[in-house]
């Protein structure tokens, strides 16, 4: 019962109804200007068929001219009416409805100029009802417009002989009627729920495309952003082995050219007294060889390379100072089969960067970094118990750290996930695929 009674309410909102008039209006008006013109166009050319169909009987003819006429003036009035006149483009029903009931009124005449409620006639009106079912309305409206729809037929036909009323079959006819109106209002809400589903989904739908462009144009901005950061880094990079270059390597490769000059004037004066100059030149290219380590070095965490990813993980969170107030733990199985170079390097990065946020960003007393290994995946967790951010909530340009991170991660394949919360801590998920071992480039 109180699902019937709340399917039989089912409408726009209040706050819905202005968006819910912009999506039924422009149909309505469609089908207005479509079935009112039909309608017009078709009374009158039936008109021709008449002189065949009614034969000589003149009241006949007379009754279907007027109908036809009044039928064609009333729906080719709504036609015209919702296609020229803007306030009735806005709210077509203010001139549909009552050009309908003129046209139902007119109807119930019609019929009643054929015979008295006694003759087959009047029944012809149920029909009538049934015309108001594509309307989009709420039931109280739409229950009101069918009663006051029918209230003009029984006028038009009582109108046209007062007598019909004092007659035993019209109360019968009436009673007919009024299970027509009854059963079109249910039908017509039938067909308006659908109506409303469709304009909920469709205002759904446009709520996930503008939060999707939203999220497409803040990833394009850190991405672009990223890209940014990643050039000025390139070349504060290359500035960076230019000047280890020039200052460093370049120092020793000149000392080294003199002192190869030098030995060579030596060996031309004095062979025997070759050795200290010998000794001279084989420490300069050492000291040359130890540069170009130190720099290769850099370019590359050493550690990685030379322990793996476990080791090297480890060292990362023993660097962290005790007055920190960081305590953290790393479960890891030992020992770490070998790794794919590139594989392990954004694991370690991704390791060194969100410590780098637990220390700067969370006050946590905790971290807990996970490694595990599958058959063909490789998961890091790093939870914190520190302040936690909304991740939704940073700008665009609020840090590279996690852009950085996240794009790291997709370039290899691997799943990304950041779960945080004011006041619940950080943890941080990223799935690699794993790689046959490469040697580090
Ligand atoms: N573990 C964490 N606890 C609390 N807040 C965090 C944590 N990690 C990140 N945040 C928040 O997310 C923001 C973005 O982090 P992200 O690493 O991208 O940038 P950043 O650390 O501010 O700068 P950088 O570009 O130097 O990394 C931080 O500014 C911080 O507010
Ligand atoms: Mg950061």
């Amino acid at each position: 019962m109180h699902r019937a009674v709340a399917y039989l309410l089912v409408g726009p909102t209040r706050d819905e109804q202005p968006a819910f008039a912009r999506f039924v209006t422009p149909g309505l008006v469609r089908s207005l200007q479509l079935v009112g013109s039909a309608n017009a166009v078709l009374v009158l050319s039936w008109w021709a068929f008449d002189p065949w169909l009614f034969g000589a009987h003149a009241p006949t003819r007379r009754a279907y001219a007027v109908l036809r006429l009044g039928t064609a003036l009333f729906q080719g009035s709504i036609a015209l009416g919702v296609s020229s006149l803007r306030a009735f483009r806005e709210r077509p029903l203010h001139l549909a409805v009552p050009l309908m009931w003129a046209n139902a009124a007119l109807i119930g005449w019609f019929v009643g100029q054929l015979g008295g409620p006694a003759t087959p006639w009047f029944h012809f009106v149920y029909v009538t009802s049934f015309f108001s079912i594509p309307a989009p309305v709420k039931v109280g409206p739409r229950l009101g417009l069918n009663l006051v729809g029918a209230a003009c037929v029984i006028a038009g036909y009582t109108l046209c002989n007062p007598a019909y009323l004092g007659e035993p079959f019209f109360a019968v006819g009436v009673s007919y009627y009024l299970w027509t109106v009854l059963t079109a209002t249910v039908l017509g809400q039938m067909a308006f729920r659908q109506t409303v589903e469709s304009f909920r989904a469709t205002e759904a739908l446009a709520r996930f495309n503008s939060t999707l462009e939203a999220e497409v144009s803040r990833q394009t901005e850190s991405l672009a952003a990223l890209s940014s950061h990643l050039d000025r880094a390139r070349e504060a990079d290359r500035a960076h082995i230019a000047r280890e270059l020039h200052d460093e390597l370049g120092q020793e490769l000149t000392a080294l050219r003199y002192a190869v000059s030098l030995t060579q004037k030596r060996w031309e004066r004095d062979p025997a007294a070759l050795a200290p100059s010998l000794a001279n030149l084989a420490s300069l290219v050492l000291r040359a060889a130890d540069t170009t380590r130190g720099l290769v070095r850099e370019l590359r965490p050493r550690l990685l390379m030379e322990m793996g990813l476990g080791p090297a993980i480890e060292w990362l969170l023993g660097r962290i100072d005790t007055a920190d107030g960081l305590k953290t733990r790393f479960v890891c199985p030992s020992p770490l089969p070998e790794l794919d170079a590139e594989l392990a390097a954004t694991a370690f990065r991704v390791v060194q960067e969100a410590l780098t946020n637990t220390l700067r960003h969370a006050e946590a007393t905790a971290l807990t970094v996970t490694l595990t290994l599958g058959v063909d995946s490789l998961k890091l967790s790093l939870e914190d118990n520190g302040q936690g951010f909304d991740p939704d909530g940073l700008r665009a340009h609020a840090g590279l750290g996690l852009v950085g991170m996240r794009e790291r991660v997709r370039a290899l394949g691997g799943q990304f996930q950041l779960q945080s919360a004011p006041g619940r801590g950080t943890a941080l998920t990223v799935v690699l695929p794993r790689m046959t071992p490469t040697e580090p480039r």
